[in-house]
């Protein structure tokens, strides 16, 4: 953190509402150090592994007691939200820092916003389901999208037309070396398509650097629906429905998600497997001269994005399998765990799927979650 120190601003204690009580109002338990935790439940691809430490951060203090530790302070540290981006392939070795931190309030009502303050280990679903409840709009079009709060900005998640970037205000990480609470504003946070400075580990990345406590969210005022997707134009084309509110629009996202993707409590998956590859558009009309049906987007920037659903649809991978794991056969770019897959297999699935996408048009897919 240190090559960017001066941007960042310190946050000095803790703030009021995500604790249940001032640290040094109650007596603090010891760390409670799990070992030889079986990770299969905290991983919604449902994948076997073992962490060889396991620890559950609960505040931002907890955090520091972590640095302070002598046992754990200079450990390498694996930060798990809800385990929906990760494919797990061996036991982890790092001590894995089990993010519970609660927490949900309205920080503050401004002319331009409302802000939400949501602690890391909040459900994503659950922070956008209780700001719709709360009369706040603007977090509809995310909805069910799996994994927590805090693992939200990391990867940057979107839908229907919205990304996580759009409605964040700012972003406190503590340092994992020095325990120092800082508050990142959302310019700082590098958010890419799936990506941002916390994804990334290297010179200026933040992973493993640092863990995100709490998402300061920022839903602007007035609020713009944000209905220019395909599936939510049918979705007021079959209803009638032409002004829909955040409820309305957040019922139909429910739906449309619930409809092709699968549910992570019923079958094991990790949301999308890959991105959706950007191509020049050079190569974009040389594709569409040999597969007139490709599914493109143009971007603002003169890029053009392809599905990948529809390359590895195309390929023909709906529904196959490497032992346990599987193509979703209501989604090409969704790999599931038909039961008791290993993480080698979906590693091996995803590579057959790239080796084929690049074989017929010449596009090689990225991987969206994060192999271990
Ligand atoms: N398609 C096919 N066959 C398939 C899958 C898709 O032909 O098997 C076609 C669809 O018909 C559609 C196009 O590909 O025309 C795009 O499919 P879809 O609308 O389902 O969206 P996507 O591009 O596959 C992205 C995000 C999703 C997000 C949806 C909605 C990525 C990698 N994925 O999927 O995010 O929910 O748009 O905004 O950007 C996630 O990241 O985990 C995720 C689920």
């Amino acid at each position: 953190m240190q090559e960017q120190a001066g941007i960042f601003s310190d946050v000095a204690g803790e703030g009021p509402g995500l604790e249940s009580a001032p640290a040094s109002a109650v007596a603090r338990p010891a760390l409670a150090i799990e070992r030889d935790v079986n990770l299969k439940a905290y991983n919604s691809f449902g994948l076997p592994a073992t962490a060889l430490r396991l620890v559950r951060i609960r505040s931002d203090a907890d955090v520091r007691r972590v640095v302070d530790h002598p046992e754990l302070g200079r450990a390498p540290k694996f930060v798990l939200g809800g385990g929906s981006n990760i494919v797990l392939t061996r036991d982890v070795e790092a001590v894995v820092l089990k993010m519970e931190i609660p927490g949900l309030r309205l920080l503050e009502t401004r002319e331009d916003a409302w802000i939400i303050e949501a602690g890391a280990g909040v459900t994503w679903h659950e922070a956008v389901r209780w700001s719709v409840e709360q009369g706040i709009p603007g977090l509809e079009n995310l909805a069910l999208i799996p994994g927590t709060v805090g693992a939200a900005p990391v990867q940057n998640i979107g839908a229907y037309g919205v990304e996580l970037k759009d409605r964040v205000e700012a972003v406190e990480v503590v340092d994992l070396v020095t325990g120092r609470k800082v508050r990142l504003p959302a310019s700082v946070c590098a958010f890419g398509y799936r990506d941002s400075v916390f994804k990334r580990s290297g010179f200026g990345g933040l992973a493993g650097k640092s863990v995100i406590t709490k998402v300061l969210l920022r839903c602007p005022r007035p609020w713009t629906p944000m209905l220019g997707y395909l599936d939510l134009e049918r979705k007021m084309a079959e209803t009638g429905i032409t002004a829909p509110d955040a409820r309305q629009i957040f019922d139909w996202v429910c739906d449309i998600r619930r409809a092709k993707l699968p549910d992570p409590a019923q079958i094991g998956n990790a949301g999308s497997f890959f991105k959706n590859p950007v191509v020049t558009p050079e190569q974009c009309r040389d594709i569409i001269g040999r597969d007139p049906g490709i599914v493109h987007y143009p971007m603002p920037d003169g890029t053009v994005k392809l599905a990948a659903g529809w390359l590895i649809d195309a390929c023909g991978w709906k529904g196959k399998t490497v032992g346990g794991a599987a193509v979703y056969d209501k989604q090409a770019l969704v790999l599931v765990n038909r039961g008791e897959a290993r993480g080698a297999e979906v590693v091996t699935l995803a590579r057959a799927i790239q080796e084929s996408v690049y074989g017929r048009f010449g596009i090689r897919l990225e991987p969206e979650p994060v192999v271990v």
